[in-house]
């Protein structure tokens, strides 16, 4: 495969024609925050928290590194300014969504953040939807999806088939960057327990 180089942050980077920015970053030592990402699932670019910025010929452009590929003579910057605030925002209302989380915790430290004073309506799901692509693509069971859109939008187990698939599985549990998956999928056990319309909500 025919190689392509790049600048990352300043550094003169050479990578596999078709990897990720978020990729080659990687091989060269550069980490970008990702939330979404996981290196055995399809691409996805849910979560924007690994936006960075790149330069071609003198456009800008954000683009999501764990699906943009590279390109010859592309120039990206992991953490400008612009890259940094936006990641900031997304944390803040990843925090809103899930407060405690420690892995936000731990982005919110790297950019000087003090996530716990910002406004809290807890859902306890960051919609990484690393559950639902791990049980579509690994398991190929579909036993929990997203329901509703916007602000409603939020991932439940279908009962007919997490019934019969998820008592002996359990594999998503662990990807679950807020630890709230067990809990939700033995409350969604309960006997006459009423499916609700958010089921990780509040
Ligand atoms: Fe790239 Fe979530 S890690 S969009």
């Amino acid at each position: 495969m025919s190689k392509v180089a790049l600048l990352i942050d300043g550094h003169e980077v050479s990578a596999e024609e078709g990897v990720t920015i978020l990729q080659a970053s990687r091989d060269a030592g550069i980490d970008i925050p990702t939330l979404c990402h996981h290196e055995d699932l399809a691409p996805y670019g849910g979560c924007r928290l690994c936006t960075v910025e790149v330069n071609k010929g003198g456009r800008t452009r954000f683009v999501a590194s764990c699906v943009h590929q590279v390109e010859d003579g592309m120039v990206v910057q992991t953490e400008s300014e612009e890259v940094i605030e936006g990641r900031k925002l997304i944390l803040e209302l990843l925090w809103a969504r899930s407060p405690g989380v420690q892995v936000l915790r731990e982005y919110g430290q790297r950019y000087g953040m003090e996530l716990d004073k910002f406004a809290v309506s807890p859902t306890n799901c960051v919609l990484c939807g690393l559950c639902v692509r791990y049980c579509a693509e690994i398991k190929k069971k579909n036993a929990i999806g997203f329901i509703n859109r916007g602000t409603e939008k939020a991932v439940m187990f279908y009962p007919e088939i997490a019934a019969k698939e998820c008592a002996t599985c359990g594999e998503c549990f662990k990807l679950c960057p807020t630890g709230v998956l067990p809990s939700n999928y033995a409350l969604q056990r309960v006997p006459h327990f009423e499916w609700p319309v958010r089921p990780f909500s509040r």
